[in-house]
């Protein structure tokens, strides 16, 4: 395991402290959540009883694997706490996601958390969003008129590659832009434009959701509070 490893591992550890017997717990995706995700595994093993909510096919896989059970919107209304990591964690916890492809799940279970609780290692603290590209889910269908509008707003898009050159198709079969701003000043200005454009389904904006960040560095994992 790299140190970055052990960070993530670190805190997706600690993420687990929220987590109680009877509840529903949204199972993010990505390195450092799918740290937490065998823990859970391990707790489930172990006795503790939950329901998982995945937000994606690889998540949702892993937690077959080990054993979690899972239900869907369609029986729950929420998830007591959903655990996921973040590509960069700014201050008052904004964050951008889906460095992975799954933001769209991501923000419906997002969305629908009572808490909320992000896991990473402390290389995603930034003092302002947009070094990391943000990424944004367009309809297909769209990709070349969306595309037009994030660079006439100096977004500077790029199409994510997939497999052998073809674009990379998210779990909804979209493709998704990954858009170059250079530091964003104002994120709630950029989503809400982001918003309002016709074939875009998601971006990976995601701000006032976060309850708690757990971000751990070399010497353990510490708390921050939104
Ligand atoms: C997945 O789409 C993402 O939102 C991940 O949660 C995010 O990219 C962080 O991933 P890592 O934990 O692998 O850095």
């Amino acid at each position: 395991m790299t140190l970055t490893d052990t960070e993530k591992a670190d805190a997706a550890r600690k993420s687990l402290e929220y987590v109680k017997d009877g509840m529903v717990v949204g199972l993010g995706s990505g390195t450092t959540a799918t740290f937490a995700i065998n823990f859970l595994g391990q707790k489930v093993r172990e006795g503790l009883k939950i329901r998982g909510i995945p937000t994606s096919r690889a998540s949702a896989e892993l937690a077959r694997s080990l054993m979690i059970p899972l239900t869907s919107f369609d029986e729950v209304a929420y998830t007591d706490v959903t655990i996921d990591g973040a590509d960069e964690v700014a201050p008052g916890l904004a964050l951008i996601k889906g460095g992975g492809g799954a933001l769209l799940h991501e923000k419906i279970v997002a969305t629908a958390s009572r808490c909320l609780v992000i896991v990473a290692d402390e290389h995603k603290l930034v003092e302002r969003l947009g070094r990391f590209p943000l990424p944004v889910e367009v309809i297909p269908f769209a990709a070349s008129p969306v595309k037009k509008q994030l660079e006439e707003m100096g977004a500077h898009p790029v199409l994510r590659s997939g497999q052998r050159g073809s674009p990379y198709i998210t779990d909804e079969g979209n493709y998704i832009f990954d858009c170059h701003y250079g530091e964003i000043q104002d994120p709630a200005a950029v989503a809400q434009a982001l918003k309002s454009m016709t074939g875009v389904v998601e971006h990976g904006l995601f701000l006032g959701l976060a309850s708690v960040a757990i971000v751990a560095g070399p010497s353990g994992a510490r708390i921050i509070n939104a």
